[in-house]
């Protein structure tokens, strides 16, 4: 079977979409779809991955600069002290930097200023679903440091990573910092780094932010900021609904809280109704209805020991090369090699 061109498919009478034909479509929908799914349980929930909207985003980076979030300014210590060992032990000329999620790059910065000095040719090569946050960050990354090589990908992150590995015969080094697995429960950690291992050659490897189990207090402060800033990024959920579906959820009737489960290590946060209410929403036709003191989950942002990121290594095929901590011991960057039996 052979594909017809573009032009060829419409003569025979049908098109055939791009991904970038069907992401926007595809996107606005399967966000739609969620919050149906996700109010229409009990209890109910709203995943995170729909608070990183323009605002949400911009009210991730605040969090990134308060006190009591420790993640960020751990690993950027991390990433000072020991971005030249990472770079040494993978130990290659041609080195291809991948980011899985770069935010606003501030971290990314630190790696790639290391790189031009150590690395003979190395190329900077984001993945994001959204060409919108692709063009600016390829912008700001070519006008940070002259003469780097970017070389970014529009997609979902495996498919990208897989394309990548079959069209050249460069090392990749994979970034996936900040402690983003947080996000995914055990099991979804480990089918997400299995697609990782399956993406990728023997010999590439990866740099994952692990942030550890440590003083309950001080998780507790880093999801419960005395400022708001966390409570605004949480309640982002419930206005990106009424911007984007035409909801009329009262946001000063709904607060923040978070919490900690000591067995499955995860911080997780709800959104709690004030009083008994009804919330509309006009484009997916349905109302729903809270109970005074009902909650909606929002995030789970799980905590690690280090027999759980030892055992989630030799579960997906991968070598812990060297592990990074800071000083006091809170966040670590584990330095993984993709080992596949040859052929
Ligand atoms: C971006 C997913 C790593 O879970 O710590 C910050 C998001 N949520 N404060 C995290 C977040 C509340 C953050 N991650």
């Amino acid at each position: 079977m052979t594909t017809k061109s573009k032009a060829a498919a419409q003569d025979a009478g049908y098109r055939v979409l791009s991904p970038a034909d069907l992401s926007a479509a595809h996107g606005l929908r399967a966000f739609a779809l969620d919050v149906l799914n996700g109010l229409s349980e009990t209890p109910k929930r709203l995943s995170s991955r729909w608070i990183y909207d323009d605002e949400g985003s911009r009210l991730f980076s605040r969090i990134c600069e308060l006190d009591e979030y420790y993640p960020t300014r751990t690993e950027a210590e991390i990433l000072r002290n020991h971005t030249e060992d990472i770079l040494k032990r993978a130990g290659t000329d041609k080195l291809d930097i991948v980011d899985l999620g770069a935010g606003d790059g501030r971290k990314t910065n630190i790696m790639l200023e290391a790189a031009l000095k150590q690395v003979k040719d190395v190329r900077y090569v984001p993945i994001d679903i959204s060409e919108a946050s692709m063009g600016g960050l390829v912008k700001n990354m070519r006008g940070k440091f002259a003469g780097l090589k970017v070389a970014g990908i529009v997609g979902e992150y495996f498919d990208g990573l897989h394309w990548l590995s079959q069209s050249n015969d460069r090392r990749n080094l994979v970034l996936f910092l900040g402690s983003n697995i947080g996000n995914f429960n055990k099991v979804q950690a480990r089918v997400f780094l299995r697609q990782l291992w399956e993406a990728l050659n023997d010999g590439d490897q990866v740099l994952i932010g692990f942030d550890l189990k440590k003083d309950i207090e001080l998780l507790l402060a880093a999801y419960n900021d005395k400022h708001g800033v966390t409570a605004a990024f949480n309640k982002n959920l419930l206005k990106r609904v009424n911007r984007e579906l035409g909801g009329d959820f009262d946001l000063a009737a709904y607060r923040h809280f978070a919490t900690y489960d000591v067995f499955s290590g995860a911080m997780e946060s709800y959104i709690v109704s004030l009083k008994r209410q009804t919330v509309t929403i006009r484009d997916i036709q349905s109302s729903f209805e809270f109970q005074e003191w009902e909650p909606l989950h929002t995030e789970y942002s799980y905590k690690y020991l280090q027999s759980d990121i030892d055992g989630l290594a030799s579960n997906t095929g991968f070598k812990i090369l060297d592990q990074y901590f800071d000083n006091n011991g809170w966040f670590t960057d584990s330095l993984w090699q993709v080992e596949k039996p040859s052929l």
